[in-house]
């Protein structure tokens, strides 16, 4: 069984774990949400400084509370890619430190395929190959799962992902940000069928549209527009309806095309990871569209879908298992395809 230490820093969460084989020893994140909230987003500069000052701490927790000394662990793991080119580097320099100073492997993790993992961090999946949605802040995607690495690219949105659009919204509501968690919560006593937003689908050069992918720029204007609408009315915008209404319209796009695409693939699990994974209402839609189907699915446990080291560190310990380390001199990279 192989133990890493994991470093997570590709956007605003530092977040440090130790994973032995499919268990997390121990685990934390300091966020700096509430930092970048007074700006509206977050800000990438006031990232990487929060990251250098977070890391020491966050690795020494982690130690202690595994137990494990530097000398017991197999590799040091961080994200290399996608995100923010500043604030991955503090991840990936501190994680190249420790592994040369200790005489480790290192691995440097695409940040996607950390989310792809998140699900082996719960109850285990039926065999075969499966199908992931995977939708957090920056990707909204459907993923083919054959194995470790072997991933296939099924969907996609063309422009914001599932997150960010939450994110947008939520301000535009004024609800602040993080926009997911703020929109759930406004929507709980709202009326999800008081608005019908539209579905956002992309058309094809032949003609129709792509059957998998996913545009949710229309969806942000088409409340924009109803805000203003009803703003003009001079009545009380009608926040929890709004929320619930485009809380609904994005995940019943969302479960609606990862089932079609699952079904003509044939494949018979759906996944959820990601940040929006955490949704009660998408994976209440979910459960019910999957069903319905005759699908099965899982959903990464709720500590993992938003960003941590823990899946970071499964995914290198997958890598690790078969064979695999990056070289020492690995950069980062702010965009890079899974
Ligand atoms: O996976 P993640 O932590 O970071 C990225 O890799 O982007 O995802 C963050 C995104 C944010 O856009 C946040 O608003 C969204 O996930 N999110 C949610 C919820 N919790 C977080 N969206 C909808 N409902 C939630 N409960
Ligand atoms: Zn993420």
């Amino acid at each position: 069984m192989r133990t890493v230490l994991a470093l997570e820093t590709s956007c605003d969460e530092s977040a440090a774990a130790i994973v032995a084989g499919r268990r997390v020893l121990a685990g934390a994140v300091a966020s700096q949400m509430e930092e970048h909230a007074r700006w509206g987003g977050v800000v990438p500069e006031i990232a990487s400084r929060r990251h250098v000052e977070a890391l020491p701490a966050l690795i020494a927790r982690v130690l202690e509370e595994s137990g494990l000394a530097m000398a017991d662990l197999d590799a040091v793991a961080a994200t290399v890619a996608p995100g923010l080119a500043g604030a991955l580097l503090v991840g990936s320099v501190t994680a190249r430190t420790l592994a040369r100073l200790h005489g480790k492997p290192f691995l440097g993790v695409h940040h996607l395929e950390g989310h792809l993992c998140s699900v082996h961090l719960g109850d285990p999946l039926p065999s075969g190959p499966y199908l992931v949605l995977l939708v957090s802040g920056g990707h909204t995607e459907l993923i083919r799962v054959d194995g470790p690495g072997a991933y296939t690219r099924l969907g996609r949105s063309r422009d914001d992902a599932a997150g960010e659009c939450f994110d947008k919204v939520a301000r535009l509501l004024g609800l602040g940000y993080p926009g997911g968690p703020a929109i759930e919560a406004a929507a709980a006593e709202g009326d999800p069928g008081r608005f019908r937003f539209p579905k956002g689908r992309v058309s094809l050069p032949e003609g129709g549209f792509h059957p998998y992918d996913f545009s949710f720029s229309g969806l942000k204007t088409a409340v924009l527009r109803q805000v203003q609408r009803l703003a003009g009315e001079g009545a009380p915008l009608p926040v929890a309806d709004l929320a619930a209404s485009f809380e609904q319209g994005v995940a019943e796009v969302l479960v609606e095309r990862s089932c079609r695409c699952a079904v003509e693939a044939g494949l018979e699990t759906v996944v959820l990871v990601g940040g929006v994974a955490a949704n009660r209402r998408l994976r209440r839609l979910m459960g019910e569209a999957t069903a319905a189907r005759g699908l099965s699915w899982r959903v990464a446990p709720l500590a993992y879908c938003t960003d941590n080291a823990a899946m970071v560190g499964l995914a290198a310990i997958e890598r690790l298992e078969a064979g695999g380390r990056s070289v020492i001199s690995l950069g980062v990279a702010a965009r890079l395809p899974l």
